[in-house]
């Protein structure tokens, strides 16, 4: 079989379908490498510095693990010398980071979740990078946080790396969706996956039903469907999974399908659901997409909500078309 590496697949990408300038190549690239460099760390587990807790914590008052903290270092350090970048922002930094007075400036800005599912670090499941990239606006001087809210429609690559019994990175620039494998001996990502596609029906959804007692009416009832199963209104059997690290989950629905919630519930309503907009369901929704999938907030496409903040969290239904959409008509109804 002949060997496919990113950069190949990224040169020719651009060469047949003039979707990948030379910046935003490199953009990729050094984001590629740095996934390395952290898949690299996290495999060290115990035998190197990474397990365990930081004892810090993030702006959204959530402890910091030392790989949350690690990562977000690889990936800052990674992309301020390319000349790629206007600016980074990241879950785990309260504000934005300039690239520094040393280094050329270039006109894209970089968002990340440098690791997503911190709780599953210490127990050795699955864990990954979420990336987002974004166009910076025309005639912006210094970068502030309101050049960074972007409608995810405007996105111009996403994509993420699961850390796992493979180390994957999923990407899309536009195009459609392909996965690469990192060859661990020879230090390379080698395209292993063209053209991913979501089916549109599933018999498999992911939510974490500890929270069901705060669920809105719409969720309770489109899940106790699901699980009534061949004897309730859909008349068929759903099977559950939940890793609660949403880059394994879609990563699952990205291979064979699946629906994938976080609704927000009754608890705080300042606080709708979990999962932030910008860095982790911008990101997913475009992929999503890009599979032939959906992805919405239960009233609207997740890639068309005006961001207001660079960490506002948001209400994810996302993944086989024909559920975000049946999911989403019962928040309508
Ligand atoms: P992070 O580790 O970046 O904070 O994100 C964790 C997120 C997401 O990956 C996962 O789907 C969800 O939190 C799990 O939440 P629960 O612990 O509520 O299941
Ligand atoms: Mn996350
Ligand atoms: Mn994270």
């Amino acid at each position: 079989m002949k060997r496919i590496s990113l950069t190949q697949y990224l040169v020719e990408e651009q060469r047949q379908h003039n979707t990948i300038p030379a910046e935003l190549r490199l953009l990729i690239e050094v984001v590629a490498r740095a996934c390395k460099t952290i898949s690299h760390a996290v495999g060290k587990g115990a035998l190197g510095e990474v397990m365990g807790s930081a004892e810090t914590e993030n702006v959204q008052g959530e402890v910091q693990k030392k790989l949350d903290i690690i990562s977000n270092d690889i990936l800052l350090e990674a992309n301020e010398w390319g000349g790629h970048l206007a600016a980074m922002a990241s879950e785990e930094m309260e504000t934005i980071h300039l690239i520094p007075n040393r280094y050329p400036k270039g006109e894209y800005l970089l968002l990340f979740d440098p690791l997503d599912g911190s709780s599953n670090i210490d127990v050795n499941v699955s864990i990954g990078t979420i990336f987002s990239v974004l166009k910076a606006p025309e005639g912006m001087g210094v970068p502030t946080e309101q050049d960074f809210l972007q409608p995810g429609s405007q996105q111009v690559a996403a994509g993420y790396a699961v850390y796992g019994p493979q180390t994957v990175l999923v990407l899309t620039t536009g195009n459609g969706v392909n996965c690469f494998t990192l060859d661990r001996e020879m230090g390379s990502w080698v395209l292993t996956q063209r053209n991913m596609q979501i089916p549109t029906e599933t018999k498999e959804f992911a939510i974490n039903s500890s929270n069901a007692r705060h669920w809105f009416p719409p969720v309770t009832r489109y899940v106790n469907e699901l699980l009534a199963g061949d004897s309730g209104p859909r008349s068929s059997n759903f099977n559950m999974r939940w890793i609660a690290s949403m880059v394994a989950d879609v990563h699952r629905i990205l291979s064979r399908g699946g629906v994938f919630m976080y609704p927000a519930d009754t608890r705080d309503t300042k606080m709708p659901g979990k999962l932030r907009l910008m860095y982790e369901a911008n990101p997913m929704a475009f992929l999503v997409e890009q599979a032939g999938g959906a992805a919405t907030n239960g009233a609207q496409r997740i890639m068309d909500i005006q961001p207001e903040k660079l960490h506002q969290r948001v209400p994810v239904f996302l993944g086989s078309k024909n559920e975000v959409e049946r999911v989403t008509a019962y928040h309508q109804e």
